[in-house]
């Protein structure tokens, strides 16, 4: 009846069936997010993420499309079609889940802080940076922002457009603390920060980080569910967690 023809119109929709009849997965994400996502030197996408989504479209039967896409228009991009899935590190907030579904989280960071070296022994924690004379920086659009924002309200905040610049601000003496995701501090202390900088590495925030794709689609959310808890089992999300995560 009327019911049941307009669930065959919505199954027709589905994105997981507009994926397979293309033959492409066409995931957004955002360049520069250590050790998720990141660009080679011969130009390549490359991490986390970008293995989950390759497997993923492996799982599919169809080719892996990245679709670098600034992190700050990562929603108004999904939600304009732009590509089908969201695989870009993105926190599982309830802000977004307002606009978003996000599949079951695929791994649970926090937020971290680097210091400048010109606080050492003067801020030992993140509290400590929760004062006037501070300034903490952090990256637009991002988890890292509103918890500069929210958690240490008395100092004051300046938000960067890339990542590897708001925490190169604090190599350079110009900010005194960088906020962001712990996993992506672990890297970028390993690659410029020894000596220069202190990271205080106990998170201060729980962020679950999730696939996000378009509400009102339980085919496909349905299909990521099942993906990452057979990855999660048969050893293929150790592999990939292994090659990237490990510190
Ligand atoms: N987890 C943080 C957030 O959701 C940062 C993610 C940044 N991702 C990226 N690809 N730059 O806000």
């Amino acid at each position: 009846a009327p019911a049941m023809a307009a669930d065959i119109e919505l199954a027709k929709k589905s994105t997981l069936n507009e994926i397979v009849a293309r033959g492409e997965l066409r995931v957004g994400f955002d360049a520069g997010y250590m050790p998720f996502e990141m660009t080679d030197k011969n130009g390549n996408y490359v991490g986390f993420d970008i293995d989950l989504a390759k497997e993923l479209a492996k799982a599919m039967g169809v080719k892996f499309v990245p679709v670098n896409t600034d992190f700050d228009g990562m929603i108004p991009a999904l939600l304009s079609d732009k590509f089908d899935i969201i695989i870009s590190g993105m926190t599982v907030t309830q802000e977004r889940n307002l606009r978003i579904n996000f599949a079951n989280p695929y791994i649970v960071v926090g937020q971290s802080v680097i210091v400048s070296k010109k606080l050492e022994g003067k801020v030992k924690t993140w509290e400590d940076l929760n004062k006037p004379e501070y300034t903490v920086v952090s990256r637009l659009g991002t988890t890292g922002e509103e918890a500069a924002k929210r958690m240490l309200p008395k100092a004051k905040y300046k938000s960067f457009e890339k990542e590897a610049d708001g925490a190169l601000e604090v190599i350079n003496g110009k900010a005194d603390a960088w906020v962001y995701d712990m996993p992506f501090n672990v890297v970028f202390m390993a690659e410029q920060g020894k000596g220069k900088a202190i990271h205080l590495d106990k998170p201060f925030t729980y962020e679950p980080l999730g696939f996000g794709i378009k509400k009102g689609d339980p085919d496909f959310l349905n299909f990521l569910d099942n993906f990452l808890s057979q990855i999660k089992n048969d050893g293929r999300y150790d592999r990939i967690y292994s090659k990237w995560m490990k510190s």
